[in-house]
């Protein structure tokens, strides 16, 4: 029997922190549950004094997900510990991870504690964790860059206070394979109460190491990988779960590891994702890329059609990409499309099912065959839980190499339940469109970022288009999808609108009921 190695999902925290890839709640708590089918063993669900919004997410996501783990990020200070174990109330399994800086560089420019105080201090938080729950992760950030024999001396007191989930991240992405391989072994060696924790890591990829530095780690004795799906994380990002997985299983004859995952949820977690924050992905990325399966040269083809194994490693069905993934057409019924949704995993609610059948039932006269990608955009775009304050009800526009773009947009506003029409120009279709829709709501958008792809094949494709908007220098992604790339660009936008709209309520809401403000992280 293999050794198993636990997969720490931290997408909902390292990866969410960084910029352009922000959730709302719901948006969380959808990726949650995908993470909860994917089999990850541990959801890092956010860090609870960063602000309300995180305070929520780890509230919500425990509620929601009760087989993994979920973990709460805190700093040593007693304020954060009670803030991640207040999050974690509704947890089945809860874990408090709790970190602070071990270099000398952090020690010295970050923090201006020395080494005695930080080491007081990671005792200390611990301890305090210990006395709230059982599970207690400790990480000594910076990890890669600390003197070994000071590293060797904290990890052995934090477990004597009883951490029992060690972490050796490699904050800044500065290691490479050898050294964190010989990093681990001298923790093994050296460390003399390690029997009684299991050692972590926790690799950014600023070198493009982040994956081979966590297999090193692994192959050295560590039991627990963190890592997030499609790579996302601060700066170059963190490890990529779908990596480490596949690379753990195809290559097991030199790795036998076993990880929980279910491997046919990759391709669906990796889409939602990319969904949900409107980062695509690069198609030649490993495992996830569209590209990763395509034989595009005649003799990879040749050789492939012959015997798949000549030119792949593992199949797409193991990452769970369907090769034919035609689902439903026109005459497909509400009970079919219920059915499908299951079988790809969601359990959608009455009123749910009957937003989305509405949305199919329109898509389907528009093209002839609907995939399981046109589905997911349905989900992810019709059925949001988003309260939409504005409704598209027309939008025309304009445009031609002599000639200005103008546009002619009705908004509907479900508070006053009135349409109103605006034109306006501007340097293209879009612009002119997101111009005359600025000056119906007042609200001045900025537009950071605009993305548009096919997410079908054909001349007939649904085009899907993702937007990143500034309103008063907060950003909101919007996104939808349609077969006309105007109507898709403009409910995009209004998506992102209602966010904006939604946000600013609940503050109000929040600041209503008098709840303090928190502390940001670091
Ligand atoms: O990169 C890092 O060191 C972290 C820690 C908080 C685990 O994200
Ligand atoms: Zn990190």
């Amino acid at each position: 029997m293999s050794e198993r190695v636990a997969i720490f999902d931290t997408t909902l925290r390292d990866g969410e922190q960084s910029p352009g890839c922000s959730m709302n709640l719901e948006e969380k708590l959808r990726m949650a549950r995908q993470l909860d089918a994917l089999g990850v063993d541990i959801i890092e669900a956010g860090f609870p004094i960063a602000s309300d919004d995180d305070f929520a997410a780890v509230c919500e996501v425990a509620k929601t997900c009760q087989r993994p783990i979920i973990a709460a990020l805190c700093r040593t200070t007693p304020e954060d510990i009670e803030r991640a174990w207040e999050a974690l109330s509704y947890a089945a399994r809860p874990r408090i991870h709790t970190f602070v800086a071990t270099s000398d560089i952090h020690l010295q420019y970050k923090l201006q504690k020395s080494r005695e105080e930080v080491l007081e201090m990671s005792c200390k938080s611990v301890r305090m964790a210990k006395g709230f729950t059982d599970d207690v992760e400790f990480s000594a950030e910076d990890a890669t860059r600390s003197d070994l024999d000071y590293l060797v001396q904290v990890i052995t007191a934090v477990i004597d206070e009883g951490a029992t989930v060690v972490n050796i991240p490699d904050t800044v992405g500065y290691t490479i394979p050898s050294e964190y391989t010989h990093i681990i072994k001298t923790l093994r060696e050296r460390v003399p109460n390690i029997d009684q924790a299991v050692i972590s890591v926790h690799c950014h990829n600023d070198l493009g190491l982040g994956v081979a530095n966590s297999l090193a780690a692994v192959a050295a004795g560590a039991r627990q990988v963190e890592c997030t799906i499609n790579g996302i994380g601060e700066r170059a990002g963190n490890a990529s779960l779908e990596e480490i997985v596949m690379a753990l299983r195809v290559r097991k004859d030199l790795m036998p590891f076993e990880t929980g995952i279910t491997t046919e949820e990759i391709y669906r977690s990796s889409q939602t994702l990319s969904n949900i924050i409107g980062v695509l992905v690069q198609p030649n990325k490993a495992i996830v890329g569209k590209n990763a399966f395509a034989h595009e040269a005649g003799i990879h083809q040749h050789g492939v059609l012959k015997n798949r194994l000549t030119y792949e490693i593992m199949t797409p069905e193991s990452v769970g990409v369907k090769t034919n993934s035609i689902v439903l057409g026109k005459h497909s019924g509400r009970h079919a499309l219920n059915k499908k949704y299951e079988e790809m995993g969601y359990m959608l609610s009455r009123p749910e099912l009957d937003k989305a059948y509405k949305l199919f039932t329109k898509l389907a006269d528009q093209k002839k065959e609907v995939f399981e990608e046109d589905l997911l955009a349905i989900l992810q775009d019709g059925i949001a839980n988003i309260p939409e304050r504005y409704k598209l009800r027309a939008v025309q526009a304009t445009a031609g190499t002599s000639t200005l773009a103008t546009a002619l947009v009705t908004l509907g506003d479900t508070k006053s339940e009135e349409n109103e029409t605006q034109t306006a120009s501007g340097d293209g279709p879009v612009n002119a469109v997101y111009e005359a829709m600025d000056k119906i709501t007042g609200l001045k958008g900025s537009l950071v970022d605009y993305t548009v792809r096919s997410i079908t094949r054909g001349t007939d494709a649904v085009g899907e288009v993702f937007v990143h908007v500034e309103f008063d220098g907060v950003s909101y992604t919007g996104k939808a999808a349609s077969t006309d790339i105007v109507d898709a660009s403009a409910r995009a936008y209004l998506n992102a609108v209602n966010k904006a709209l939604y946000a600013k309520e609940r503050k109000k809401a929040v600041s209503s009921e008098q709840v303090p403000a928190t502390n940001a992280a670091d």
